[in-house]
């Protein structure tokens, strides 16, 4: 059979993409297997749906001589768009073939022609890094192409998401983009955030530390607080975050997509009546009456290995996303303290950008009291979550299972800071602090003066308890909506996010408020 004549240009052309999509060459991408990494197209192509990627730029080509002349095809960054479910995202891939991933002035235009077409477009940007941050040789011109990334990413806050998948080793410029978008997700023992390196940490601290130790995937989600999930390789990271996605909407005017559900929503579960344990010390999984009243007990949990006495995740009811914040008592008995209020707050502010509902399951003893928070400034931190629950105006429906004490109960989504449908569960108990403390300073005198002081103590908090530690009083004053049975929960939250899904709620016109930071 005659072989097809090929146009010498198309030909050409051919050539030139196959020479493209090698990035730094052929030894390079075996570099990067060895290492437990994907190249920067595999890793689009996992991401998108299968074939629905258009690259931009694939011929652009480094500048300047600083390379020592040599040029790549793409400079060091796969750029373009494709669908994820069938949603138009658009996506850089940072190619570590190509000078480590450094970013240097092309490289940057390309990130930056895709982030405004994703604002324009209303659509999310994905940035899969794996870069050594600044070129070097590019100097000043590698240190502006990071300021119009920060710029734009800045100015595309809240407009659009902003996803960033660390992929490799990540320093510098490559650490502070990713730190100004709304969700980190990190790949174990391949993926590093440093703003230095190790060989500059022991040039000026003299202080020995490997990659993992300085910024590893554990250090960033278990320490740090910097990113908010670890994944074990990047097939995993690459399909959390396309998972993650399907909870949240392309942009700020759109709501999250809409799941249906075969669970029912009129499903009432007695499990629920049982997971509170009677004795007010004892301790239980929040995370078991989440997956007992969400769809198909189907949970993402966002930060899910710092400050684990909160818990903050998506999930949907009756097939509409929320975002739900809970206090876990299975962890310093669900306290309130720095860390917590600062993962709850961005948690808060994320939803309330981006049109997604807040549950918020509140069993919390009050504000982490001690030196180190209040040396550490649990006032400011603390306030950031209380400023984040008052300016939301998304749908905020709040479930007091236990304790609601003191300004914690103020600050966790209560009627005062525009709760939309506040409810509590009969086991409820919402005062100003613990029962123990309580009786201790208001009835001091008596209990030193009584004949037996630890019987009367006793006696004493019984009665507080009988009065005081109860839902009813906030019931009667209309702090509280309802109290319900613990299995009617859901039901009664789907009832309540369906009364409120045309909510519209302001504040007043300003420039921005001033958060505490
Ligand atoms: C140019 C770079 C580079 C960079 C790495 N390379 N980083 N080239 N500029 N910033 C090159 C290396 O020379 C090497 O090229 C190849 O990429 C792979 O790097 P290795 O060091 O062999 O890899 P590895 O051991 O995995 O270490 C990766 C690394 C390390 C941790 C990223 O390379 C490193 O520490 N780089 C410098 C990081 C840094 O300090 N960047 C500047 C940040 S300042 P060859 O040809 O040998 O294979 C910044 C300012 C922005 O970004 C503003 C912030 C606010």
């Amino acid at each position: 059979m005659e072989r097809e004549e090929i146009d010498p240009k198309i030909a050409r052309l051919r050539e030139l993409k196959e020479q493209a999509l090698l990035g730094g060459g052929q030894k390079r991408i075996d570099q990067q297997h060895a290492k437990g990494k994907l190249t920067a197209r595999e890793r689009i192509d996992l991401l998108l749906d299968d074939g629905s990627f258009e690259e931009i730029g694939m011929f652009v080509q480094g500048r300047g001589d600083g390379n020592g002349g040599l040029q790549y095809f793409g400079d060091g960054v796969v750029t373009g768009y494709g669908r994820i479910e069938g949603r138009l995202v658009y996506v850089f891939s940072q190619d570590f073939t190509v000078f480590g991933g450094s970013l240097d002035e092309a490289h940057a235009e390309k990130i930056v022609k895709i982030m405004e077409l994703a604002t324009r477009n209303g659509a999310p940007l994905i940035g899969l890094n794996d870069s050594g941050g600044a070129r070097i040789q590019g100097g000043v011109v590698s240190l502006g192409g990071y300021a119009d990334i920060f710029l734009r990413n800045t100015l595309a806050s809240g407009v659009i998401p902003q996803i960033s998948a660390i992929m490799g080793p990540c320093a510098g410029g490559a650490v502070y983009s990713p730190a100004l978008t709304d969700f980190i997700l990190m790949v174990r023992d391949t993926s590093y955030m440093f703003v230095t390196g190790p060989n500059v940490v022991k040039t000026v601290t003299q202080e020995d530390v490997t990659f993992e130790e300085l910024g590893g995937a554990s250090i960033h989600n278990g320490t740090s607080g910097v990113a908010h999930f670890a994944a074990a390789n990047d097939e995993e990271c690459l399909l959390t975050l396309r998972r993650l996605l399907s909870f949240i909407p392309s942009n700020n005017l759109d709501d999250p997509p809409y799941v249906p559900t075969d669970d029912p929503l009129d499903r009432e579960d007695h499990e629920l009546n049982r997971l509170v344990p009677a004795q007010a010390t004892k301790s239980y999984d929040m995370k078991e009456i989440i997956h007992h009243i969400v769809d198909n007990a189907d949970f993402l949990e966002v930060h899910e290995h710092w400050a684990q006495n909160i818990i903050v995740g998506f999930a949907r009811l009756g097939g509409r996303s929320v975002g739900i914040v809970a206090q876990q008592p299975a962890v310093l008995a669900g306290v309130l303290d720095i860390n917590s209020s600062d993962k709850a707050a961005r948690f808060v502010r994320f939803c309330d950008c981006f049109n997604i509902p807040i549950i918020t399951f509140v069993d919390v003893p009050g504000f982490l009291p001690g030196m180190g928070q209040e040396h550490g400034g649990i006032i400011r931190h603390g306030a950031k979550l209380l400023y984040a629950y008052c300016e939301a105006t998304v749908p905020k429906i709040t479930v007091i299972t236990r304790k609601a004490y003191g300004g914690a109960y103020d600050v966790m989504s209560s009627k005062h800071v525009r709760g939309d449908i506040n409810l509590a569960w009969p086991t409820a108990e919402i005062a100003v602090m613990g029962i123990d403390g309580a009786v201790n300073i208001i009835y001091k005198d008596i209990i030193e003066q009584a004949a037996d002081p630890e019987a009367k103590r006793k006696e004493l908090v019984a009665d507080y308890q009988e009065r005081f530690a109860n839902p009813y009083i906030a019931a009667a004053r209309g702090y509280l909506d309802a109290i319900i049975e613990p299995q009617q929960t859901r039901p009664k939250l789907i009832r309540a996010l369906e009364s409120l899904k045309d909510k519209r709620d302001t504040n007043p016109p300003k420039k921005h408020g001033n958060m505490p930071l």
